[in-house]
C-alpha cells in the first residue's frame, strides 16, 4: 500500500533526496529561532507545503486531557488565506484517520481513501492521505496531515519526510515548554522576591508602631499618677477657694480670689487631660447618633467661631456608644488647632461615613483597630498641615511647636487616649500648606458590645 511517489532513475533519487536533506537541515537550524509554538505550528505547514513540496499540509494540536484534536494551522488548497483559520476543525481521538495517528501514535497512509474506512467526507475530494504524530515526551502534541488528490501519492519517502519534520517539531515544542517553565519560575521568584522586601517593610512599620505604643505606654503611667495625685492636691485647693468665696476675709480683694480660682480651674482642665491621655478617666458611654451630636455641636457659636464650616454627614451613620462630654472636649480641641494653623481664617470640614475594618486592609487603617465596624468622624482644615518630622510625635504629651503660654501640648494626646479608651482609634493625614485631616474612629454599638 506505501509506495513511493518518484519513481524515476537511480541518479534522479539520489539527487531528491539530497535535496531534500538540504531542506531538512535549513528546517532543523531556523526551528531554533521560532518564538511560540503558535509560529512553530505555522512554520511546519509552510515548509512542508513549500520547500517539501507537499500540496496541503494540515496540523493538529492535541488537547490537555489528551481527547481532541484541534486545527491550529493549514496551508493548501482548502486554506488558501495564510494564517486564519475562521473555524478550526476538532476532532475527537480515534475518529477519522486523524484521530487514530493521534490515539495510537502511530502514522498512517492511506493511498486510496475512498476505500479507508476512517476516511471523513471532504468537500473537496482527495485520494491519499498522510499522517504522522507529533510526539512530546510521553504525550501527544498533535498531528502533521496531508492530502493528494491522485491515489498512490505518498510512499516511504514522504512517510519519512514528515515523521522527521515531526521529531523536530515534538522537540521544539519541549524546548519551548521548558523555556515557558523557566520563564514562569523567574517570574514567581521576582514576585516572591517583592512580596519579602514588602513584608520586611510592613515589620519595620510595625516595630516602630509598637515602639511609639510602648513608650506611650510608660509615659502614661507615669502621667496617669503625677496626675491622679496632683488632682487631690487641686480638689483641696478648689474646695477650700469655695470655701472663702463665701466669706470673703477682709483685706483679701474679690479679684485676688478670682484668679485663684481661675488658675484652679485651668490646673484641673491640664489635669483632666493629662488623666484623659493616660486613660484613667470613668467614662460615662451613651448610645448616639454622631451627625446628630455634630449639627448640634456646630450650631453653638461659642464652638466654632470665625471658621466657615462644612457638614458633609453620611446616610444610614451606625449608632455609637461614646462618653459625649469628652467627645466634646476631644472636637474642641481639635478645633482649636484648626484655627491655630489658619491664623487668616480658613474651612473646618466635618465628615461621617460607616467604615468596615478588615485584616485585609490592615496597613491602611491603623494596626490598633481591631476588624469590625466603625464610623469614622474626620475633622479637616485648609491650614498650614503638618511636616514630616512633627507627625511623628503630635500625639506626644507635651509636644507642641506654640510659643510657651500658648500650648501645653496635651491636646492630641488626649485626643488619642480617649479614642483607644473608646475602643476606637485617631489617624492624621497632613500634607504641608494644604491642610490636615484628623480621623476619629468609633466601634459601632453592636460592634463595641461584642468587643467588650
Ligand atoms: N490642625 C493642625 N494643623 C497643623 N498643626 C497641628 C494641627 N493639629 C496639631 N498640630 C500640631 O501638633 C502639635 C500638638 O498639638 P496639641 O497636642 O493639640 O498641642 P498644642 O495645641 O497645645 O500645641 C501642635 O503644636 C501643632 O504643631
Ligand atoms: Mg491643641
Amino acid at each position: 500500500m506505501v509506495k513511493p511517489v518518484h519513481q524515476g532513475s537511480d541518479l534522479q533519487n539520489k539527487m531528491d533526496e539530497a535535496a531534500t536533506l538540504r531542506t531538512l537541515n535549513a528546517f532543523a537550524v531556523d526551528l531554533m529561532s521560532i518564538p511560540t509554538v503558535e509560529d512553530l505550528f505555522w512554520y511546519v505547514a509552510q515548509n512542508v507545503v513549500g520547500r517539501l513540496n507537499f500540496l496541503d499540509c494540515v496540523i493538529y494540536q492535541a488537547n490537555d486531557a489528551q481527547t481532541e484534536l484541534v486545527q491550529v494551522a493549514a496551508l493548501g488548497e482548502k486554506n488558501p488565506f495564510g494564517r486564519s483559520i475562521l473555524n478550526p476543525l476538532r476532532i475527537p481521538f480515534g475518529k477519522g484517520i486523524t484521530g487514530q495517528v493521534a490515539e495510537s501514535r502511530e502514522a498512517i497512509v492511506s493511498n486510496d481513501i475512498l476505500l479507508d474506512e476512517n476516511y471523513i467526507a471532504d468537500t473537496k475530494a482527495a485520494r491519499s492521505e498522510i499522517c504522522v504524530p507529533i510526539v512530546c515526551g510521553n504525550r501527544i502534541a498533535g498531528v502533521i496531515d496531508s492530502e493528494h488528490p491522485a491515489h498512490n501519492a505518498f510512499g516511504d519517502a514522504e512517510l519519512e519526510v514528515l515523521i522527521t519534520i515531526a521529531a523536530l517539531t515534538g522537540a521544539k515544542m519541549m524546548q519551548l515548554a521548558e523555556a515557558d517553565r523557566s520563564k514562569r519560575r523567574y517570574h514567581d521568584l521576582v514576585e516572591a522576591h517583592a512580596q519579602l522586601s514588602q513584608e520586611a517593610t510592613n515589620r519595620r512599620a510595625l516595630e516602630a508602631e509598637l515602639f511609639t505604643a510602648r513608650k506611650l505606654e510608660a509615659v502614661g503611667r507615669l502621667t496617669g499618677r503625677f496626675a491622679h495625685e496632683f488632682n487631690n492636691l487641686l480638689t483641696v485647693i478648689s474646695g477650700n477657694l469655695e470655701f472663702l468665696e463665701e466669706d470673703i476675709p477682709n483685706g483679701i480683694p474679690a479679684e485676688t480670689l478670682a484668679a485663684a480660682q481661675l488658675a484652679a480651674r485651668r490646673g484641673s482642665e491640664v489635669i483632666q487631660s493629662m488623666l484623659t491621655f493616660s486613660q484613667r478617666t470613668r467614662l460615662s458611654p451613651e448610645v448616639a447618633e454622631l451627625n446628630d451630636f455634630v449639627k448640634a455641636f456646630c450650631a453653638e457659636p461659642k464652638n466654632v467661631a470665625a471658621e466657615l464650616v462644612q457638614l458633609a454627614l453620611g446616610r444610614d451613620i451606625a449608632q455609637v456608644n461614646v462618653d459625649l462630654d469628652i467627645l466634646r472636649n476631644v472636637l474642641s480641641s481639635l478645633i482649636g488647632n484648626a484655627r491655630d494653623a489658619m491664623p487668616d481664617g480658613g474651612i473646618i470640614h466635618f465628615e461621617t461615613a460607616n467604615i468596615t475594618h478588615s485584616l485585609r486592609d490592615a496597613r491602611q487603617l491603623s494596626s490598633t483597630l481591631a476588624p469590625g465596624h466603625y464610623v469614622r468622624l474626620s475633622v479637616s482644615d485648609n491650614g498650614e498641615g503638618i511636616g514630616q518630622d512633627s507627625l511623628q510625635q503630635i500625639f506626644d504629651p507635651f509636644f507642641t511647636t506654640k510659643p510657651v503660654g500658648e500650648g501645653t501640648g496635651l491636646g492630641l494626646s488626649m485626643v488619642l487616649g480617649f479614642m483607644q479608651q473608646s475602643g476606637g482609634a485617631v489617624e492624621v493625614r497632613s500634607d504641608v500648606g494644604k491642610g490636615s485631616t484628623f480621623h476619629l474612629y468609633f466601634p459601632t454599638a453592636p460592634d463595641l458590645e461584642r468587643l467588650c
